[in-house]
């Protein structure tokens, strides 16, 4: 059977894209005053010992000259009905907007690290930063899991997560998110239907 053609930079670019579907975190971090918030699609865990969590932080980000600055950073993973404000925090800069202010977010203190989370997640995760290490356009920032919790009923019994129960905020790129609990691709930023006609 012939195979496809090869893909090589920069058309190779959209195979990126298959790191999807995936659980969008949410970023939150302080450094001298200033606080931001920033969803990320690139981010996982990399170590049980100690817990380690690592991000993909683009050099564009406000996020990333933060967590220049930065000791530490939280992650925080939301039911879908929050991708609304998930996406739009994603589409302006800390630069610009105060994040906080603007879309409303309910922030509470981090209780180990010098940070804060946003209310409503269902699992939060303060991380104290171990390593920053060069990807491209993109630092990996690595952090050590210091504290955290998630809501009850989060996990199930064997550890899982409760995906009935919480249905995940899960990514599949491009503004597009997938609801688990229909099946079907939902876009924050689609214009509702208007009636009046077929
Ligand atoms: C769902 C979603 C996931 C994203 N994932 C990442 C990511 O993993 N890494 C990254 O650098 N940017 C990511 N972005 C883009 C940043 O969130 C976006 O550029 C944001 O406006 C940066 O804000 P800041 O300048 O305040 O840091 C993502 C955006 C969205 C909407």
């Amino acid at each position: 059977m012939s195979q496809p053609a090869p893909v090589r930079p920069p058309e190779a670019l959209h195979l990126l894209r298959f790191a999807y579907p995936g659980v969008v975190a949410v970023i939150t971090v302080e450094a001298e005053g200033v606080r931001n918030v920033m969803p990320a699609g690139w981010h996982m865990p990399v170590s049980h010992e100690p817990p380690m969590w690592a991000v993909a932080v683009g050099h564009a980000r406000f996020t990333h000259a933060l967590l220049q600055k930065a000791r530490a950073f939280v992650l925080q993973f939301f039911p879908l009905r929050h991708a609304d404000w998930i996406i739009k925090t994603g589409r302006v800069s800390g630069r610009e907007v105060d994040k906080i202010r603007h879309f409303h977010l309910p922030v509470a203190p981090a209780r180990t690290v010098e940070g804060f989370w946003i209310r409503g997640a269902y699992a939060v995760v303060e991380c104290r930063i171990h390593a920053r290490h060069p990807a491209g356009d993109h630092d990996i920032v690595v952090g050590e899991v210091v504290d955290g919790f998630s809501l009850p009923g989060a996990l199930d019994e064997e550890g899982r997560i409760a995906v009935e129960g919480v249905n995940p905020a899960l990514y599949l790129g491009r503004s597009m998110f997938l609801d688990l609990s229909t099946g079907k691709r939902f876009s924050p930023l689609a214009k509702p239907q208007t009636g009046g006609g077929s």
